[in-house]
């Protein structure tokens, strides 16, 4: 939800118009967190100020307003140092258009400048507060209270920082939020923070670092003004300094160029080397020296935040030769899910080793019971593998919506051990689920594909599910890669049970031919295209199953949904008669998945009384069912895995039929409307 992107060169000379096209290429990465506007700020040519340009829409029609807007000589010039913000942004308060358009300023001159992610709780009161002292507002955004505090803590407190006064803004507002913000009365320096958003920092430099951490700094006296006390125009107020500890030294470097990103996609091309910041951290630059100071001490803090060195490639987060990232990522499946099983799985000794939970292995036996918490495709990959953790486990295994965890104040305690779900590792919902669960003493297991995501960091312990970037908005690798992580702490949890061995065995067996045979079913790619074209003019479309399968119903009909803008909805076989069957005659588009397992006799039932009923249904069937294929024309055969994996082979038709309708009725594959990949508000 929003992401940000910050730029500063200090004495590697840049042109103006290389830090934009800098900030647009990062912008272009983050598009995915939100694509109704964008905006950047950079310094004008006489440096004396500040110039903005946003655009409601995506970041391309940016690109051209800033090729129409900066152009001549001025902009070619190279500057020794410089400071550019940008934002893409995902709408919560005040619709789309270029006036709600992140950067937000403090005044008509843009004294500061900010961009933000997140959401200002209290920034109504912060508002009357401003607005009572003269501050007329432009947007109805909750960020443009953020700029101006600043600005009115600048006037009343005239001997602070720009870090001091950035750090008393944030001790004012409530609520989640990462910033960065530039000044014209600090050029030069940039001041960055974190509350429950991510944010890191990139570090380039032209030789090796000769560090690996950078010391975390404490004002003296770090404490929260009280607002109402305005300072007497005459005699500035001056609040207490933070003066810093001096045992440890922040980065200094003669030559460097600081990134400041919602996450690593955006950093990745210029640097691999990062620095996640934590909650409450303030990451300064200023005169080329970066620092971070934390707001409040607390005792086990650490005393430096770590430089990691990213794995990722640059290759993973481009396109290549596909039309959309979309298509890459369900193409990419083959080797995702092995990707998510190396160094885990040894199938010559029949072993699995989960590295981030083994310790807590013997705590997790002890349990009451699981439970599995996600949104969206998150929470279909706990739908799809519940019966067997139940069955490999032999504990009560719920599975819940964040949401709707939250909402009914689900009782937790001790002994349960909860499982939070979720791609990005940002995702508000499931993060407050995972606080209200720690808070209640439960062990916190996180599933994540986001390496130094807030779940990942907040966990006990956890499985990172190693899916590689997804850049798409609709979750398709990362499905399946949930649903392996989740088949493997089973298998784990079962090892020394003798009565599952068999089990076991077949499932790892199933496992080891998992890649090939998602190889045989992207195959069918282009007979599901030729399905697409009978479906994308149709209004709805039902995708039934029961057993192993019905979460893979859920799921198609969440990416038919998100992708198509068609009407589509996923239905347990079971309660066809419920109800149901009412929606279906010969025109009704109609799914159902009938696969030989042990409910492949109900879902028989189901479909003949779909047939019956006139409903010509699209059949997805095991390879050579001619039983099953007689009940239809149109089918789509899969190979035969062991019934647990099933889901995993049924849910890429799906995705690659939700896809092709997508292209057909024109929409916009990679970032489907009103939509954002990182839901960071609840
Ligand atoms: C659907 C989709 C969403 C996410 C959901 C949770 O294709 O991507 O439903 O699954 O917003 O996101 P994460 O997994 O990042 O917590």
């Amino acid at each position: 939800m929003c992401g940000i992107f910050a730029y500063l060169n200090y004495l590697t000379p840049k042109s103006r118009q290389e830090v934009l096209d800098l900030l647009v290429t990062g912008l272009k990465r983050l598009e995915y967190r939100g694509y109704d506007s964008t905006g950047v700020a950079i310094d004008s040519p006489d440096n004396k100020n500040i110039v903005m340009v946003k655009r409601t829409g995506k970041v391309k029609v940016l690109e051209e307003a800033i090729q129409e807007h900066f152009s001549g000589g001025d902009y070619s010039e190279p500057v020794l140092t410089h400071i550019g913000i940008a934002h893409t942004r995902w709408a919560t308060h005040g619709v789309p258009c270029e006036r709600n358009s992140h950067p937000h300023r403090s005044d008509d001159g843009n004294g500061f400048v900010v961009v933000h992610n997140g959401i200002i709780t209290n920034y109504n009161d912060v508002k009357t507060f401003l607005a009572k002292r003269g501050y007329e507002f432009e947007s109805d955004t909750d960020t443009e209270v953020f700029a101006k505090l600043v600005h009115h803590l600048w006037k009343t407190h005239p001997t602070y920082s720009f870090r001091e006064l950035v750090e008393q803004a944030i001790l004012q507002v409530e609520g989640a939020f990462a910033i960065a913000v530039k000044s014209k009365h600090f050029p030069g320096e940039c001041v960055a923070s974190r509350r429950s958003s991510p944010l890191l920092v990139g570090i380039k430099t032209k030789t090796r670092l000769a560090t690996d951490h950078i010391p975390i700094l404490y004002g003296k006296d770090d404490k929260k003004q009280n607002l109402d006390q305005d300072a007497d125009p005459g005699k500035p107020q001056v609040l207490p300094r933070s003066e810093s500890t001096s045992e440890f030294m922040p980065l200094e470097e003669k030559e460097v160029e600081y990134f400041f990103a919602s996450d690593a996609s955006a950093v990745i091309e210029h640097t691999n080397r990062v620095i996640y910041l934590e909650d409450d951290d303030v990451a300064a630059v200023r005169d080329g020296t970066l620092s971070i100071h934390r707001l409040k001490k607390s005792l086990d803090d650490p005393h430096a935040r770590e430089i990691t060195t990213l794995k990722m490639e640059i290759q993973q987060i481009m396109k290549g030769n596909y039309d959309y990232f979309m298509q890459k990522e369900i193409f990419e499946q083959p080797d995702s899910v092995v990707n998510t099983m190396r160094g885990r799985v040894r199938f010559d000794g029949n072993a699995i080793v989960l590295g981030g939970i083994k310790d807590y292995i013997p705590e997790i036996k002890r349990c009451r019971r699981l439970m599995l918490i996600g949104c969206g495709t998150s929470y279909h990959s706990a739908v799809a593998t519940r019966q067997l953790l139940e069955e490999l486990t032999e504990l009560p295994v719920m599975v819940e919506l964040a949401s709707d965890f939250l909402d009914r104040n689900t009782p937790i305690f001790r002994d349960d051990v909860c499982f939070f779900i979720s791609q990005s590792g940002e995702t508000a919902d499931t993060l407050m689920a995972l606080r209200y669960c720690k808070q209640r003493g439960a062990l916190i297991v996180g599933i994540t594909n986001t390496v130094g995501s807030s779940i990942c960091r907040e966990s006990h312990c956890g499985v990172h599910i190693n899916a590689g970037p997804e850049i798409g908005v609709a979750s398709t690798k990362a499905y399946t890669s949930q649903f392996i992580s989740l088949v493997m702490f089973a298998l784990v949890m079962s090892e020394d049970r003798l009565s599952l061995q068999q089990r076991r065995l077949e499932i790892l067996q199933a496992l080891s031919k998992l890649a090939d045979q998602i190889r045989e079913v992207l195959k069918l790619d282009t007979k599901v295209q030729e399905l697409a074209k009978d479906l994308y003019q149709h209004k709805s479309l039902l995708i039934m199953g029961r057993g192993y399968n019905f979460a893979t119903c859920l799921e198609g009909a969440l990416k038919v949904k998100e992708l198509t803008y068609m009407h589509s909805e996923g239905i347990m076989a079971g309660e066809l008669k419920h109800g149901p069957l009412a929606l279906v005659d010969d025109s009704m588009p109609v799914l159902m998945i009938v696969l030989r397992d042990p409910v492949y006799v109900k879902c028989m039932n189901a479909l003949q009384q779909v047939t019956s009923r006139k409903g010509c249904p699209i059949i997805i069937c095991e390879e050579g069912d001619e039983e099953t294929q007689a009940f239809s024309s149109r089918h789509l055969e899969i190979p035969r895995t062991v019934d647990c994996l099933q889901g995993i082979l049924t849910v890429i038709p799906m995705q690659l039929l939700s896809y092709h309708i997508a292209v057909l009725r024109g929409c916009d594959v990679d970032c489907p409307r009103n939509l954002a990949k990182s839901v960071t508000v609840e």
